[in-house]
């Protein structure tokens, strides 16, 4: 294909692919089915491919990421990006109303919307096209995340819209659905990672990820509020809210206008019904003054708008009484408490557990056996305790201490400093940490030895046969063959058989031996490590490159390395320092699991920019300037020092010439940043 037919099928594709993402996650109304959709995609990246000359970083191509970011640049907000004062009654927002009459003496129209419970945002757009994403920040500056921003589909990259402004801001809330919360908890529960306590913690968490790929799998999502220009054509906070529609933003049906706080009122009765069938979290209403010239008039305290307040719903509680406390042993020997409840009804569903989370939460709560508790469902997963009822409290009550043993091997607990777990540290015989680590071991996105499932395990445990994850690769034929126990399922509470045949035990041991070719960053997280998840075992792998090498590292060494802190740092100490570690990673070492990175680094690299040549100017942040040209080199381009018609891009850095930019744009080279030259090779 020529050059200019590419690039017009290439524009082609990108509109087409622009309006089914719109159809689709916006309007939830898709025309063309996802296989289709699929399709168009992998024609123009293979044509973005084979012409990188038409890379543009608002392609709809580049919403799967891709770009890491190794550190969020800080941006000065061109508006500042302001919160809202709360009310949490009736009474209080008929306070506000009172304010904001006097305020004004004459008649006014509020707007009410709902209260999205995610990560606040603003969105830059220039020329129609999408520029920036930027965090709230200190309402000052915030975190430039818009490589994670672009991932997020409802979120228009171009405008198309004919009478939407080339320049302005949009606010909004990033969020993260239900659904996708769900499954990424899920995935987290099956890799043994610490969960997410609600979709807001999961979605901030997700927004300052480095790696943009990985944000594009946590599926957010963009609820808009509210757009900011010098010189708006609008009279009103309403008619914006239409305009943004129509431009393409994903603006949330449920909204309303009301001429007195009755209104208000109502929405908010309504609001509190609908809650419950939302795929996604509310935490309560905003109510704004419509009429700009009416914001204007009533203007700012020293930290909120006077014309705009928020009506949180109360957290449902329950009231019922706290049997017990029991106390899981998880693989890294934490010892977490947990409330034994007579069931209650809350938010729907029947609760019989809290979270007590540690020893330290549990003594504030001064817990007593058979006290009244208040049990909420925020938020949060896990309903926990917030309030004991002490006044229902007979004299003889009896305190409930946190214990100091451990309940599966009777081993005094420990705690360490600035620390809130306590945990048992008999790593070798304490039978839920050999289980759990086994388990963690053989996990899919650790060294996938998947027909061992936890059964098996367990059933081998039990028999003898193995008791750490070094004894797996002794295991032979003879010891697994004829196996037999009967298990029931927890869920149906049927049970089961199992038993070792033959081709079982085939497949456990192809699986152990094809578990020696996982790479070393896998081999590190499976070794579960306390604190050390898939990313960083990823992160200190890369670094230190070998086990040894990780092993001699000093203190200080391992928390120069970026997101190391004195926690992980120390644990990974802890852990290399136990004779057992050591006794165990030898023999692992000797049945040939892999404790280095493969060199085969040169071997591999993409020759992507080659015929194409390159002239470097200015001065760059995440790059030397020679670095940025080696870069260019090793990825099969050429460096020039002038521009010429020949030139294929210019890499321009801050303070380039002027005498240089005029000249690129003269000749039609196209200028890229950084961060464009990184999207052509990454
Ligand atoms: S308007 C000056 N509208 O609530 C007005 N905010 O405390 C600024 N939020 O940081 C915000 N839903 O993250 C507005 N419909 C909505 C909202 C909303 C959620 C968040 C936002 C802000 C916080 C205000």
């Amino acid at each position: 294909m020529k050059a200019l037919e590419a690039k017009d099928r290439i524009e082609k594709l990108r509109d087409e692919l622009n309006v089914h993402n719109y159809k689709y996650y916006v309007l939830a109304q898709p025309t063309i089915s996802d296989l289709e959709y699929d399709k168009l995609m992998e024609e123009l990246v293979g044509l973005e491919q084979s012409f990188p000359e038409y890379y543009d970083p608002n392609s709809p191509s580049q919403r799967v990421g891709g770009e890491v970011t190794k550190s969020f640049p800080n941006v000065r907000h061109t508006y500042p990006m302001l919160s809202l004062g709360n009310t949490y009654s009736k009474e209080e927002l008929t306070e506000f109303d009172k304010r904001v009459a006097k305020g004004l003496k004459t008649n006014y129209e509020y707007v009410c919307e709902l209260k999205f419970d995610g990560v606040a945002i603003g969105l830059s757009y220039e020329n129609h096209r999408f520029a920036r994403g930027v965090t709230r920040g200190d309402g000052v500056q915030g975190d430039d995340v818009s490589n994670n921003i672009k991932t997020i589909r409802s979120i228009p990259l171009v405008i198309n819209h004919k009478e939407a402004l080339p320049t302005f801001e949009v606010r909004g809330e990033v969020f993260m659905p239900h659904k996708s919360f769900l499954h990424l908890n899920k995935q987290k529960e099956a890799q043994s990672e610490a969960l997410f306590a609600n979709p807001r913690n999961a979605a901030a968490g997700s927004l300052k990820l480095q790696d943009s790929s990985q944000v594009a799998k946590r599926r957010l999502d963009c609820y808009i509020y509210g757009l900011l220009s010098d010189g708006l054509p609008f009279k009103t906070h309403w008619e914006s809210l239409e305009a943004l529609q129509n431009w393409g933003f994903k603006v949330c049906k449920y909204r309303k206008k009301c001429s007195d706080i009755n209104e208000v009122f109502d929405f908010i009765n309504e609001m509190e019904m609908v809650r419950a069938r939302l795929p996604f979290d509310i935490d309560g209403v905003v109510i704004k003054v419509n009429a700009y010239a009416q914001q204007t008039a009533l203007g700012y305290t020293s930290k909120f708008p006077r014309w705009a307040i928020s009506y949180k719903f109360k957290a449902e509680r329950g009231y019922t009484r706290l049997l017990d406390v029991l106390y899981q042993v998880g693989r890294t020997g934490a010892v977490t408490p947990v409330a034994v409840l007579e069931p209650v009804l809350i938010a729907g569903s029947t609760v019989q557990r809290a979270s007590l989370y540690n020893a330290g939460k549990m003594a504030e709560l001064d817990l007593h056996y058979n006290d009244m508790v208040y049990v909420e469902k925020g938020g949060d997963i896990i309903p926990k305790i917030v309030e004991t009822d002490a006044a229902k409290r007979p004299d003889s009550a009896r305190a409930i201490n946190f214990i100091t043993h451990c309940p599966e091997c009777n081993t005094p607990l420990r705690k360490k400093e600035g620390e809130a777990v306590n945990y048992c540290p008999n790593t070798s015989t304490c039978p839920p940490q050999i289980q759990g680590r086994i388990e963690h071991f053989i996990s899919r996105r650790a060294m996938d030895i998947d027909s061992l499932g936890q059964g098996k395990t367990e059933l081998l445990i039990r028999n003898k046969k193995i008791n750490n994850i070094a004894d797996l690769y002794d295991l032979r034929y003879d010891d697994l063959i004829g196996l037999e126990k009967v298990i029931t399922d927890p869920d149906t509470g049927k049970q089961r058989k199992i038993s070792f045949r033959d081709k079982t035990v085939q497949n456990i041991l192809q699986a152990i031996e094809a578990s020696k070719k996982v790479p070393f960053e896998r081999v590190m997280y499976a070794l579960g490590i306390r604190h050390l998840g898939e990313t960083m075992a990823k992160k200190l792998a890369r670094h230190f490159e070998s086990i040894d090498r990780l092993m001699d590292a000093t203190f200080d060494d391992l928390i120069s390395v970026d997101e190391v802190g004195e926690k992980m740092a120390g644990s990974i100490q802890d852990y290399f320092d136990n004779f057992e570690h050591i006794q165990i990673l030898e023999r692992l070492r000797k049945a040939g699991l892999n404790f280095s990175v493969e060199k085969e680094r040169d071997s591999g690299v993409s020759k992507v920019l080659s015929n194409k040549s390159f002239v470097v100017s200015g001065v760059f942040s995440n790059y030397s300037r020679d670095e940025i040209k080696a870069l260019i080199t090793e990825h099969g381009g050429e460096i020039k020092s002038s521009i010429s018609s020949k030139t294929s891009f210019v890499v321009a850095g801050d303070q380039m010439g002027p005498e240089k930019r005029k000249k690129a744009e003269s000749l039609n080279i196209p200028i890229l940043t950084e961060e464009e030259l990184e999207g052509m090779i990454y």
